[in-house]
């Protein structure tokens, strides 16, 4: 069931850590799009020793920084689960130097600083031998355009060679793996899914899965990568024009890659993140912000000076993001906007140093003050023309010196909640 505090926390972290980190390649798929043998892949293991893991300093950082929740992938795409299972021997306390479970510290660390506890966990698994065993119920010739699709022996089987037996094997370990999840942990806040696309919902039986999540724990939320049966949507790296309906989390990495990759500088600059922060909870989403940690555990210097500065302009900034909502709808004001619950400030974010002014167009309550937050300057404001039920344009003067180099905020209180104009003139 969807929880209240999804939709006040904003800024959650996604940590994309597996075996991938070793050689700095792409986390699972590099096997899959035959980059790399999968024998090879697996080689990882050997060099997989997490010998600086420590997730007090992961989730230090992400506290002081605003981030409400981790995500952590518990296991990805090629099968590594990150505790120790024992439903197959593939983990990296059984097959890898590091010898140890990873979750238990993870969840110890998130409560110690008050972070929710999210797990990453990828339906599909290209490494089990079950796994590639049926075709999906709803097989489409033409997926994509790519007739090669289906002939991927690590997803699906031979044709003729079917095995639904096989998959129901799959899905008991599916399970066993979940309930290990869920039970051995203590209270998983959200299960974070991936890896649904290559079966049908009937036949993970995403129906019967999340009522089995939601006995063994009750308070937990879903992404929508159930198959129909999530709670939240999660746009990924493409940044969504209108709001998604219902809560919603844009999931984006730092620089090109979800986990640690060696060849990836392409860091995206803080006021870029900045930007991305606002417009995304502008429109009453949560940003998901993924950083790759290299195999010893320790973050990328280059994503900590990414995540530090986002935190600097968080913290100036908090009282136009946390208990707020999304703002203006598209039209009414050229940035993004927040509104506070008791609608009565209205937040107004903007990316450029205006030339003198800022406006905003269709405001039907009048501005009692204007302010810049995070420095408290007050700001004259006055409201230009306007006919009949058509209000005046109101024009907020913001000097130059008063802008923030990464976003300026400004602050317009109201007597009462704010109401505003959305129509298209006097006929
Ligand atoms: C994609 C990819 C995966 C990544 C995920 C994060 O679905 O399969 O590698 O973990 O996005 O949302």
């Amino acid at each position: 069931m969807m929880q209240p505090w999804f939709q006040d926390a904003k800024l959650g972290i996604f940590i994309h850590y597996g075996i991938y980190a070793v050689n700095g390649i792409s986390e699972s798929w590099s096997f899959f799009n035959g980059q790399i043998s999968h024998e090879d892949y697996m080689k990882q293991l050997d060099g997989f020793t997490a010998s600086q893991y420590d997730p007090e300093v992961w989730c230090e950082l992400f506290e002081r920084i605003g981030a409400k929740y981790v995500v952590l992938t518990t296991k990805h795409h090629d099968g590594v689960a990150l505790w120790d299972t024992k439903a197959n021997d593939l983990s990296t306390v059984k097959a890898t130097p590091a010898k140890r479970d990873l979750i238990a510290p993870y969840v110890e660390a998130c409560r110690n600083h008050d972070l929710k506890v999210g797990f990453y966990f990828s339906h599909l698994d290209w490494t089990h031998p079950d796994y590639a065993s049926v075709f999906p119920a709803d097989k489409d010739p033409e997926i994509a355009g790519n007739e090669n699709y289906y002939k991927n022996r690590f997803a699906f089987p031979e044709p003729g060679k079917e095995d639904p037996e096989a998959w129901a094997r799959f899905i008991k370990f599916h399970r066993a793996q979940l309930e290990e999840l869920s039970t051995q942990f203590g209270d998983v806040d959200i299960y974070w899914f991936d890896g649904e696309w290559e079966r049908t919902p009937e036949q993970f039986d995403m129906a019967g899965l999340r009522k089995q999540l939601e006995a063994w724990q009750p308070n937990a939320i879903f992404n929508s990568r159930l198959l129909g049966h999530g709670d939240f949507a999660t746009p990924e790296q493409g940044f969504p024009i209108v709001p998604p309906e219902g809560p919603w989390e844009f999931c984006v990495t730092i620089n090109d890659s979800w986990g640690y990759q060696t060849t990836d500088n392409n860091h995206k600059s803080v006021r870029q993140l900045v930007r991305m922060f606002a417009e995304t909870i502008g429109m009453g989403g949560n940003m998901l912000l993924d950083v790759g940690p290299y195999e010893d555990g320790r973050l990328q210097p280059e994503q900590i000076e990414r995540l530090e500065g986002l935190g600097s302009w968080i913290h100036k900034h908090e009282e136009a993001i946390y208990g707020t909502e999304a703002g203006l709808p598209l039209g009414l004001f050229y940035g993004a906007s927040t509104r506070s619950k008791d609608g009565k400030s209205l937040y107004l974010f903007f990316f450029d140093p205006p030339v003198d002014q800022i406006a905003v167009k269709g405001l039907r309550s009048a501005v009692v003050k204007a302010t810049i937050v995070g420095t408290g300057e007050e700001l004259t404001h006055k409201r230009i023309g306007g006919l009949g039920e058509t209000p005046g344009i109101v024009w907020i003067d913001v000097p130059q010196q008063l802008t923030d180099s990464n976003a300026t905020v400004v602050r317009l209180d109201f007597e009462e909640p704010f109401k505003y104009y959305h129509g298209a003139g006097r006929r």
